[in-house]
């Protein structure tokens, strides 16, 4: 764009899906989303952003590290003589303007989808182009995987504090086309613990995150390429609830414990195991990320029975709330007719 062209604003609006790890820390694509818009101005005093229509803190330092990123690839453009440089968009202030139409910081990557926008919306606005999944690697480890569509694979870097790591397309989102995700909100609640601190907790104390990183989750990785690869189903939903269930494992084995599922997510993963057993075919999975709330794959021609028995065992409440919402529902209830 050309130089001080005497715009008083410059506006850009992008969105960007969540994505759900099923070998935890490969995932698919989802309604859940995040819409960011980005407006430049020279009439703005200082860089502001809402979430969800709440001013939140522009000084987080993850906030802080994406903006001057971008902002230094952007200048270093410049500095190259690249002419599609927004020197507006790169020295004025910016708005941002985000909302997730999912619960925020309740266990459905909001973070993720939130930083991958963010960082692609505002390399638009500045006119920075190139291999963003870095950038947005300093906001939250995860919006690397929300940068590309279909399934992804998170590649470790070189430098030991994962900050070079970057994803990578393993398939495009038509691949798999007959694959559905359900979500079960069972608490829009924001969680007590932010994924980043809990994690920390975890590789400074829990053994067992560490034996996971060394001798499980590489080999679980070329299995889950290849059940993708292949698209078998029971492959893929197998390894998705044992990588979610090792994680868990991890979480109480990190000192002091976190907690992420509660009593109905574990009525989910009973459902789930009974609904299989009864078909003695894995036709259904569950993925629980840092939070409690089920996310179900299955493939399309079993979507509509497993929604009726969902409907049983958990009745939507009455009042419009969500699904499952706090249901104090006893396992020992749980699918006696299965
Ligand atoms: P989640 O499980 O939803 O990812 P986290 O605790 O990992 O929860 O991250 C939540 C944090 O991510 C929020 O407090 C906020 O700082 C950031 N975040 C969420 N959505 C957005 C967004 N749309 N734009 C910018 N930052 C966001
Ligand atoms: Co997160």
């Amino acid at each position: 764009m050309p130089e001080d062209s005497g715009k008083e604003l410059t506006m850009v609006t992008c969105s960007a899906p969540v994505n759900i790890a099923v070998i935890k820390y490969c995932e698919y694509r989802m309604i859940l989303k995040t819409t960011t818009t980005v407006a430049c101005s020279r009439l703005f005093q200082e860089d502001r952003i809402w979430l969800n229509g709440k001013e939140e803190d522009i000084t987080q330092p993850r906030l802080q590290s994406c903006l001057r990123e971008i902002r230094r690839l952007a200048r270093k453009r410049r500095s190259d003589g690249e002419a599609d440089v927004d020197t507006a968009g790169l020295s004025h202030k910016v708005h941002i303007c985000s909302v997730n139409n999912f619960p925020t910081a309740a266990g459905l990557a909001s973070s993720a989808a939130g930083y991958a926008c963010l960082v692609y919306t505002l390399s638009r606005v500045m006119g920075v182009e190139g291999e963003l999944s870095v950038v947005s690697r300093q906001g939250s480890g995860s919006a690397c995987r929300s940068m590309h569509g279909g399934f992804v694979q998170w590649i470790m870097g070189q430098q030991g504090d994962g900050k070079d790591s970057l994803a990578q397309q393993v398939e495009p989102e038509t691949h798999w086309p007959e694959l559905r995700v359900l979500v079960l909100v069972v608490s829009a609640e924001r969680k007590p613990v932010g994924s980043t601190s809990g994690m920390q907790t975890s590789v400074e104390t829990s053994i067992l995150l560490k034996h996971r990183a060394d001798s499980v989750v590489p080999a679980r990785m070329k299995e889950m390429i290849e059940a993708v690869h292949k698209r078998d189903f029971t492959a893929f939903a197998e390894l998705t609830m044992k990588d979610s269930n090792q994680f868990h494992a991890t979480c109480l084995d990190t000192y002091p414990p976190i907690f992420y599922l509660n009593d109905v997510s574990r009525c989910v993963i009973n459902l789930v195991h009974r609904y299989n057993r009864h078909y003695r075919e894995t036709k259904v999975a569950y993925t629980f990320d840092a939070g409690p709330n089920a996310v179900i794959y299955t493939l399309q021609q079993n979507v509509e029975e497993f929604v009726q028995v969902v409907k049983h065992f958990f009745p939507p409440e009455t009042n419009g709330g969500q699904f499952l919402k706090g249901l104090p529902v006893a396992p020992t209830t749980l699918s006696e007719e299965l």
